[in-house]
């Protein structure tokens, strides 16, 4: 057998090189995450909407969301040792209690997504003193530069890895509609530039920056093949969905496994960025220009227009986590049509360490 090689993300060493990325809303949460970090990958907490449990009336929707999140990683550590992270979205309102709660519930590495980063709150003191580790996730080698020099200049910090994120992706997408697909953007043509563009900050700050490909890697042969481009490890979501340990209901489950490649559809999300998903009666419905009336309970993103936004994502995107799949939609990406059956995360990451030595006898290496 070709093992995987290790990941190493700063002061942290992953014994295969798979980072299960964050899915929200409670898509991936203390359940999913610590299988994944058991099995030696990075498991990842996502943060957004995180403190919305069933049946529950909230009236501080911010200390509702810093609460679960810590305790969403103190499960996770009675589960595993391993690596466990917290995904938070940049876009945020109260991104600032996101960032506390990870902190202080002593999350691994922060990976931070959608969107540039913003001033990290200063209840959390110098970042280079923390236990965690802070990681963005990129669409752009432009996006890469602002960061870096961002961080570098107020924190005196560089990350230990940065994701990049290509068109493939489930979930919102870092590029307009009609980049997805054209081939300028996709991941094999946004690697060598990454590449490139990180050396100067590795020289300068004299620290290894690990290099994550995301978006569409499927297989085994997949992540050999990244790895091979130079790339140090891969960030896999959908994968992840159809596995026992995944914390959505069933029927979300099974929405990804019943899909056809018709079904992943590129949708407008409330948001104003494009996001791939399944395509469901609800989104049938709101295509149709019909809006779906609702009662925004907190205003959890900037970028939502409240007034004219035809549904709450947050909430479509809750139902669909309770099995409720035709009141909302599952997010998947593009590759989501290749998944046959569910099977646990140790099965999934001991058929990518299969398949991945397969490929490296297949290159005769
Ligand atoms: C159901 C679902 C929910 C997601 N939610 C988030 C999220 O909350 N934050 C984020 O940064 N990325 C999110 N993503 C993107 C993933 O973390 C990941 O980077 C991407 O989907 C990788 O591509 P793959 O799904 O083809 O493996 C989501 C993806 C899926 C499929």
């Amino acid at each position: 057998m070709n093992h995987m090689p290790r990941l190493r993300i700063g002061k942290f060493e992953a014994r295969v090189p798979i980072i299960q990325g964050g899915m929200g809303v409670q898509i991936s949460l203390s359940g999913l995450a610590s299988a994944v970090a058991k099995e030696g990958g990075i498991g990842v907490i996502a943060s957004v909407g995180i403190g919305q449990r069933d049946n529950e009336v909230i009236t501080d929707y911010v200390s509702a969301h810093k609460q679960a999140i810590i305790d969403e990683l103190r499960k996770a550590r009675e589960k595993t040792d391993g690596i466990i992270g917290v995904n938070i979205m940049v876009a945020l309102t109260d991104f600032d209690q996101h960032i506390e709660g990870a902190v202080e519930g002593g999350a691994d590495i922060v990976f931070m997504g959608a969107g540039l980063p913003r001033k990290l709150p200063e209840s959390i003191g110098d970042i280079n003193k923390l236990h965690t580790e802070f990681v963005p996730i990129v669409s752009s080698v432009r996006a890469i530069s602002i960061i870096f020099k961002y961080w570098a200049r107020k924190y005196n910090y560089t990350p230990p890895a940065v994701v990049v994120e290509g068109p493939l992706a489930g979930g919102h997408l870092g590029f307009k509609r009609e980049q997805i697909d054209q081939p300028d953007y996709q991941l094999e043509n946004l690697i060598p530039q990454v590449i490139e563009a990180i050396e100067p900050f590795k020289q300068s700050s004299g620290r290894d920056i690990a290099i994550i490909a995301a978006g569409g890697i499927f297989s085994g042969a997949d992540i050999y093949k990244f790895l091979q481009s130079g790339v140090q490890g891969v960030q896999m979501a959908t994968r992840f969905v159809a596995t026992h340990e995944c914390d959505a209901h069933i029927k979300f489950k099974e929405a990804h496994v019943n899909c056809t490649k018709d079904d992943l559809i590129i949708i407008n999300s409330p948001v104003c960025i494009p996001g791939r998903a399944i395509r469901s009666p609800f989104l049938d419905e709101v295509e149709a220009g019909n809006e779906v009336p609702y009662e925004c309970p907190y205003k959890c993103l900037i970028t939502c227009d409240v007034v004219n936004a035809p549904y709450c994502i947050a909430l479509a995107l809750l139902q669909a986590k309770r099995g409720n799949i035709d009141e909302g939609y599952a997010f998947a990406g593009a590759n989501a049509w290749r998944t046959k059956e569910i099977v646990s995360v140790k099965e999934l990451i001991d058929s990518l360490q299969r398949e991945y030595s397969e490929a490296v006898d297949a290159a005769g290496q």
